[in-house]
């Protein structure tokens, strides 16, 4: 499986930690930068990472910002891109279940990096539940 991966200077440290956990774990890694604690804009991240999810060329996507609201908000005007904000690992299991959010986003500055691993383990590991939930995406779009 492989993964996109952006952050802003807000979510460098985790981005980072998290890219080495998943190579650890047999991931294929695409990261999307920044790959500097200078401090930038996270729009120039988070649209190459849903452009590169929209178009298949990775199977889904982390993005990791202060707050999570600025990549969420980015991604988000992308077609085709649903992605989830989760700040612990049932809305990481819900976020999957009932959204089937495309990509995970991290707030790096309210939750610990032990927490943003494990919502990232929780987001891989749970299925999309389909039914209701796919009539609701397909409302999404429509
Ligand atoms: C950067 O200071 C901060 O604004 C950014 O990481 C994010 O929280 C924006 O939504």
């Amino acid at each position: 499986m492989k993964i996109g991966i952006c952050s802003d200077h807000a979510g460098l440290d985790y981005k980072t930690r998290l890219i080495s956990y998943l190579l650890g774990k047999g991931y294929e890694v695409v990261n999307f930068g920044t790959d500097s604690t200078d401090s930038c804009d996270y729009p120039d991240f988070a649209h190459p990472l849903a452009n590169a999810v929209a178009a298949g060329e990775v199977d889904g996507g982390i993005a990791i910002c202060g707050t999570g609201n600025g990549m969420a908000i980015t991604l988000n005007h992308h077609k085709g891109i649903r992605a989830g904000l989760a700040w612990n690992t049932a809305v990481a299991a819900l976020v999957k279940e009932h959204n089937n959010a495309n990509v995970l986003v991290l707030p790096a500055r309210f939750v610990s990096y032990a927490m943003a691993n494990a919502c990232v383990r929780t987001w891989l590991a749970t299925p999309f539940a389909g039914g209701r939930h796919q009539r609701r995406i397909d409302k999404i779009e429509a």
